[in-house]
């Protein structure tokens, strides 16, 4: 089995490669401006996911149609702002990275699953997209997409044994979400999440692999989020 990582230089899927590396799989990330460490290096390809030429170039070197592929999207970026302040460039650039760039790296490898009659993709959307907060309007109509536009290519693909879901995440004790927030600010998320605590990479990692050994998955969602909606 070949796992297929985007977004894999930190974060969420840095440490996905790393485990899966450790279990003995082939592991391919991407990095775009973190370097990834020298020890990961033979792992990664640089590639941005807004461009469509690199993200298939990539998966056209790793894989081959006698390959299972697993391709697991964590790229994604964050934009801040009230929908009456944002700079529209800045505002489509989310939609093109977190929506876009998830589409193009599935366009690359579904022609390679559908010929072996396998697949497992796993996007990561966001408890974002389901609760309206201030400042989030690009970052939570980049991550609601994912559900409409996995169910369709979950139909469309269903028959071939391959299966497309998302994991939508609260907060996670790791990566963009909780990076730069005060403890001040962290104590008072605490306070929101009925499982009082946030989710660990443990949690991600448990649910990504529960996700790739279930055929009979497809089209839906993972809310990873210890209870708070
Ligand atoms: N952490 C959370 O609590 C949380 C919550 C909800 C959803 N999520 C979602 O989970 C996924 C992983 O999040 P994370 O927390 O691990 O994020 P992160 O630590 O900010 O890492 C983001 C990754 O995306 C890559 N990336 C950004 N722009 C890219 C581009 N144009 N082309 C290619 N790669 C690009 C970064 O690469 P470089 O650094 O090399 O540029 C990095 O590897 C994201 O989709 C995020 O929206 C996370």
């Amino acid at each position: 089995m070949k796992i297929l990582i985007t977004g894999a230089s930190r974060g969420i899927g840095l440490d996905l490669l790393s485990r899966f590396k450790a279990e003995g799989f082939a592991v391919y990330g991407t990095y775009s401006s973190t370097l990834p460490d020298e020890k990961l290096q033979d792992c990664f390809t640089r590639v941005d996911v807004g461009n469509t030429d690199e993200v298939q170039n990539w998966v056209n070197q790793n894989v081959s149609e006698e390959d299972d592929i697993v391709l697991i999207n964590c790229a994604g970026i964050n934009y801040n702002s009230l929908a009456r302040r944002a700079y529209v460039d800045d505002w489509m650039n989310v939609i093109d990275i977190n929506l876009g760039g998830t589409f193009r790296a599935i366009n690359a490898v579904l022609p390679f699953m559908y010929k072996k009659g396998f697949g497992r993709i796993i996007n990561f959307s966001s408890i974002l997209g389901q609760k309206g907060v201030v400042g989030t309007s690009a970052y939570a109509a980049s991550k609601s997409a994912l559900w409409g536009m996995s169910k369709a290519i979950a139909v469309e693909n269903a028959k071939k044994n391959i299966t497309i879901n998302n994991i939508n995440l609260g907060y996670i004790n790791a990566g963009m979400t909780l990076s730069d927030v005060p403890d001040k600010l962290r104590e008072s998320i605490i306070q929101q999440i009925p499982s009082g605590k946030f989710g660990e990479l443990d949690d991600v990692y448990k649910t990504v692999k529960y996700l790739i050994d279930n055929e009979y998955i497809t089209g839906s969602n993972i809310d990873l989020n210890g209870g708070l909606y």
